[in-house]
């Protein structure tokens, strides 16, 4: 059976998370590219601990907690200015200059395209309509329904609920290696967009593709059809 629907990651994969580091730099010259990197890492670590123990909260306090932790492990004074600053920031990551073209070529041959994401619903609203991404999807789904953060196997399964489409028949794109892991386990096949050349987790997934942008995401799912 071909690909019948794609669902995306959202942070990392269609935005650019790592583009917060520019105003990160103006902040606190010289550690832009450690606050990006530290806050990211933080963020999916609490979603991870927040699931595991049942004190979910959205995606947005997450993020802001990660942060603030972030610059109180740097020795740098976050103020409510620099806060501010940087949580807009996040409301309207840029895309990676490929996306837009690749998903409307994607959607003009039919294929039903999702989001899935550990965002709350505001916040993938924002970044969505920031990226003039609005109309693209069938559906933009968040964690949020379900108050547990993906890997866990509730989050994914609002894909099949949602979309009517089998995991089988259903592309799962990431740029997280961690999020391809899951998503292969759930039982979807995975593209690893590998924007970074990153080494492949050691978790026993190989993903079904692998490329470094979603270019490479159109060429896999032409060889499939
Ligand atoms: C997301 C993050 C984890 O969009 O990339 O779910």
């Amino acid at each position: 059976m071909s690909i019948q629907a794609i669902i995306f990651d959202a942070y990392g994969t269609l935005f650019d998370v790592y583009s917060i580091g520019a105003l990160a730099e103006r902040l606190f010259p010289g550690k832009g590219a450690a606050v990006a990197e530290l806050w990211r890492d933080k963020q999916i670590e609490y979603t991870r601990l927040r699931t595991l123990s049942n004190t979910y909260k959205p995606f947005w306090e997450v993020t802001q907690d990660a942060l603030v932790f972030c610059c109180r492990k740097l020795g740098l004074p976050l103020t409510l200015d620099a806060q501010t600053q940087l949580m807009g920031q996040y409301a309207k990551l840029q895309a990676f200059p490929e996306n837009l073209g690749v998903l409307q070529s994607l959607k003009s041959e039919g294929l039903k395209l999702a989001i899935l994401s550990n965002g709350n619903p505001e916040m993938l609203d924002a970044v969505v309509r920031a990226a003039g991404m609005d109309g693209l999807f069938t559906q933009v789904l968040s964690v949020h329904s379900v108050q547990k953060f993906k890997t866990a196997p509730e989050a994914y399964q609002l894909g099949p609920d949602m979309l009517g489409v089998a995991a089988r028949d259903t592309l799962f794109v990431s740029s997280n290696g961690w999020d391809i892991c899951g998503a292969a386990w759930f039982g979807f096949r995975t593209f690893w967009v590998n924007r970074s050349a990153a080494p492949l987790e050691e978790l026993g997934v190989t993903p079904n593709g692998e490329g470094r942008t979603l270019d490479d995401v159109r060429r896999h799912v032409a060889q499939q059809a």
